[in-house]
């Protein structure tokens, strides 16, 4: 048996975007001491109560003994082979007389809680209990997800929805599996599918895997509100701390975006981070999660324009984020080294201890392209209104001078100040005359003995010749 920290980091790593599963953690199971109001399954002397308003789905999977039993008005027991209840002919040992026993409200458990949801990359894993990590938006089944409600129980969720419909790729309740819309909505209207399932959207399977290598985006981003009205996010105490797409809340440790091309695979990619970094004793505190994600682009970090398809890597350490910054350092390393072969073209970070990958050409660099375009528009425009104006003498701008000159002669009928002419640029055809100093003159730039010096043709060479 793995320690638990290993045991975390290979599921990590083994969550494929392409096919997951998600399993309904609650049920609503007669045995589930968590289902009862006193904490515990009822014994032969209690008197079991179902709320009568409540509509509601119980699985039964062994024999009980109770006093009396209040039945809901609306609801069903789903017996196990070999299970029922009987009343005892005296008082049961060890059990309180007399006591009513209530069966929880399972009527405010909804679809988008990502806390009720469990994810593993097989059935296997989902039995084995242990989960991965993943922002609040795929905790929650994707499009593309598998959803699982536990063989052997029943449960009750609320669909509730924004959308009219919740699409899957399959749903499998009591063991069965379906993978047909039209047999899926026959279920939900069966006696059973009514008690189960209650709320506004419909759950609808069918919907196709994810056949992308890159792997997919899970785009529940349409249910991000609904998704985290139920996620209370923890105070941070780290310096910057980050808000990862897809995620409710700010996270302390680092931000990876890998920009990919042709050839990228998510899944050999994640093996592939887990056997370079991860598996290091120094990096057996760090949680990863590595995804598709589509990252709203926003115009000098305000302006949005649409959105593109990215790779997200969100990695958190028990730490202050340090040990989650000198991983993301390597990873961005290792995929700007590699970067041809993993068809990865981009990877920069953010770390919530304030440090990034200096991206050169990146974001930065087109902001502050863009500032100075703008600066020199408006000194531009200025220059421009100046010399309209006549408060500055522009010789360099022979057209502008000339329209001047010619407004001023119709104006006033007479020519005005004309400035001083340069005879330069008024005379396009004397250019070619100065030998040099558009030219590219090859001896420009000399070689002795003493050292290099560099002429300028506009002065004589005796002169500037340092070594005389
Ligand atoms: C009982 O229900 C709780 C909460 O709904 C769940 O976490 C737990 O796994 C259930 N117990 C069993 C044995 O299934």
């Amino acid at each position: 048996m793995l320690k638990t920290p290993v045991m975390l980091l290979v599921l990590c790593l083994v969550g494929a975007a392409e096919a997951l599963y998600k399993q309904w953690i609650p049920d609503t199971n007669y045995e589930n001491k968590t289902n009862w109001d006193k904490g515990d399954v009822p014994c032969g002397n209690d008197i079991v109560q179902f709320s009568a308003q409540r509509q509601v789905s119980v699985f039964v999977e062994t024999s009980h003994a109770v006093q009396e039993m209040r039945m809901p008005l609306d609801g069903e027991f789903i017996l196990n082979s070999g299970a029922g209840f009987y009343v005892l002919a005296g008082p049961e040992p060890g059990c309180s007389q007399g006591i009513t026993t209530k069966f929880k409200d399972s009527d405010t458990l909804q679809w988008f809680n990502p806390a009720l949801w469990q994810a593993a990359a097989s059935l296997g894993d989902l039995q084995g209990g242990n989960s991965l990590f993943a922002v609040h938006e795929e905790s929650v089944p994707c499009q593309y997800d598998d959803v699982v409600f536990k063989a052997l129980s029943s449960f009750r969720v609320d669909t509730s929805s924004s959308q009219s419909s919740i699409p899957v790729k399959t749903v499998s309740v009591q063991g069965k599996v379906f993978d047909s819309g039209s047999e899926f909505s026959q279920y939900l209207s069966s006696g059973s599918g009514r008690l189960q399932f209650h709320g506004s959207a419909a759950v609808t399977v069918g919907n196709p895997g994810c056949e992308d290598p890159s792997g997919c985006e899970c785009r529940n981003s349409v249910n991000h509100q609904q998704i985290c009205s139920s996620v209370t996010c923890e105070s941070l105490n780290c310096k910057t701390p980050l808000q990862p797409v897809g995620h409710c809340c700010q996270v302390c440790g680092a931000i990876l975006t890998i920009q990919y091309a042709a050839g990228f695979n998510l899944q050999t990619y994640r093996q592939r981070i887990y056997h370079l970094f991860l598996i290091q004793s120094k990096y057996k505190s760090v949680q990863l999660g590595m995804s598709k994600i589509l990252k709203p682009q926003r115009l000098m970090g305000m302006i949005p324009f649409g959105a593109s398809s990215m790779i997200q890597v969100v990695i958190m350490d028990e730490e202050q984020g340090e040990i989650s910054e000198a991983l993301a350092f390597e990873i961005v390393n290792d995929a700007r080294t590699h970067g041809s072969n993993l068809g990865i073209t981009e990877a920069e970070f953010q770390a919530s201890s304030g440090g990034s990958s200096d991206q050169p050409g990146g974001t930065a660099g087109l902001v502050v392209g863009i500032l100075f375009g703008v600066l020199f528009m408006i000194v531009l425009v200025l220059i421009l209104v100046l010399v309209r104006k006549g408060i500055i003498q522009m010789p360099l701008m022979p057209s502008l001078r000339r329209l001047k000159r010619s407004s001023n002669n119709e104006e006033l009928g007479g020519p005005l100040d004309h400035g001083f002419d340069n005879p330069m640029f008024d005379k396009p055809n004397m250019l070619p005359d100065i030998p040099g100093l558009y030219e590219t003159n090859t001896n420009s730039i000399s070689m002795t003995q003493t050292g290099v010096y560099f002429v300028n043709p506009v002065f004589d060479e005796r002169e500037t010749d340092f070594n005389a």
